[in-house]
């Protein structure tokens, strides 16, 4: 079957998995891709695609209501997958507003878009918003974050996205607007910006820089490969139920510092360095302000109803992803020169 799908933010880390995903799976499919291409967004991660028939790629901002609008009369989407947004915890500490600006009012900007556009009739229509785990807030040291734990975001970044999610659900309930909602913990693979721990602990790793570990290290999170949200994506942009959330997750709990020193292991074999000799660059700093102790999903329901699981180990991610970034030293070189190492030196040197 013929559909336009929109996919926001697809030159991302995330959006551009699913955009390939989307663009190679579904030839009768025309993606557009539209992104702001501000730090995070990169044409480079989406190369292998880029001159696909199906595939077109529109620069723009999703606060930019009037774009947005036109954007929408004229392509008549039948579907919105809703990626793009300010991402980055620690960059939300230090600017809020960008947070606010993009994941709140951009969203609200897709949503008036698609309820005026799509008013004639929602007949399969649907607006896929993807969002976070940190929603929930954090967990002590036992207990899972289901569909049905309350909201209880402690960060700019994850109140921004729990506002986002609260404003889908309410166009839904008030307007009738036909919409999904996903909440995914955090994901590591090929593409991702080194400001986040596993690709700027490699990118570290590699040039001999110190390995900063938040406070103790001891923060729980729960890692799952980006290939395998991309396929979680897919399967409920296609057969979730309208107005409903779905949890997804790898089962993969990690302390930061075992994450870290795994890593390590790793890339001294690969880099034929001597055993022990990346883990004496590992650094515990200042910890992160309001740092949320632990996260982990239980995400029965999307496997129970849609029969979603995570594919990848954690072993076999690590090593492929190290892998990615070992063999793409141009594409690491090109994102961490310039704008990174200002705010590197912010986040790391200067604090
Ligand atoms: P990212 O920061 O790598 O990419 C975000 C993309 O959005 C970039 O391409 C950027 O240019 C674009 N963008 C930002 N502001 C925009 C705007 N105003 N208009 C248009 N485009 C804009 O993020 P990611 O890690 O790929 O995350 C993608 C989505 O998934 C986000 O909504 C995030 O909240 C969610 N998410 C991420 C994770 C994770 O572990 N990374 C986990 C769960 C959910
Ligand atoms: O849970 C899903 C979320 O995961 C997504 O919604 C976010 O977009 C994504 O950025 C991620 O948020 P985190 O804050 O968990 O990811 P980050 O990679 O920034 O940090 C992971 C853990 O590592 C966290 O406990 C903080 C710690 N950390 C991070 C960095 C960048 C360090 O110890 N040192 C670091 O330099």
């Amino acid at each position: 079957m013929h559909k336009t799908i929109l996919i926001t933010g697809g030159a991302g880390f995330i959006g551009s998995h699913v955009v390939r995903l989307f663009v190679n799976k579904y030839p009768d499919y025309n993606i557009v891709n539209l992104d702001k291409l501000t730090y995070a967004g990169n044409l480079a991660n989406l190369k292998d695609i880029q001159d696909k028939d199906n595939y077109t790629f529109i620069k723009g901002d999703i606060v930019d209501a009037a774009f947005i609008n036109e954007l929408f009369a004229k392509w008549n989407f039948d579907g919105v997958i809703h990626l793009a947004a300010e991402s980055h915890v620690d960059r939300s500490i230090s600017n809020p507003m960008d947070f606010i600006m993009t994941n709140i009012v951009g969203t609200v900007t897709l949503l008036n878009a698609a309820k005026s556009n799509w008013s004639g009739s929602y007949n399969n229509k649907l607006f896929y918003h993807v969002s976070t785990d940190e929603v929930y807030g954090s967990l002590g040291s036992t207990g899972y974050f289901t569909e049905a734990t309350a909201y209880d975001p402690k960060s700019p970044y994850s109140a921004s996205k729990a506002s986002s999610d609260h404003l889908v659900r309410a166009y839904n309930h008030t307007f009738g607007l036909p919409a999904v909602i996903s909440n995914c913990s955090n994901n590591y693979g090929s593409h991702q910006f080194p400001e986040k721990l596993i690709p700027l602990v490699i990118n570290n790793i590699k040039h001999k820089k110190p390995l900063p570990v938040y406070g103790k290290g001891e923060n729980v999170r729960d890692w799952l490969y980006v290939e395998d949200h991309a396929s979680a994506i897919d399967i409920i942009f296609h057969k979730g139920r309208i107005g409903e959330t779905y949890n997804i997750g790898g089962n993969n709990e990690w302390m930061n510092i075992d994450i870290v020193r795994t890593l390590c292991k790793i890339m001294d074999k690969k880099l034929n360095r001597n055993a022990g000799e990346s883990e004496k660059l590992i650094t515990f700093v200042k910890d992160r302000a309001g740092h949320d102790l632990r996260y982990a999903i239980d995400a029965s329901k999307l496997k129970n109803e849609l029969g979603w699981q995570p594919t990848l180990k954690s072993a076999e991610g690590f090593e492929k992803t190290v892998d990615w970034y070992l063999n793409n030293e141009e594409w690491l070189n090109n994102v961490t020169s310039g704008d990174y190492q200002k705010y590197y030196e912010k986040q790391y040197i200067k604090r």
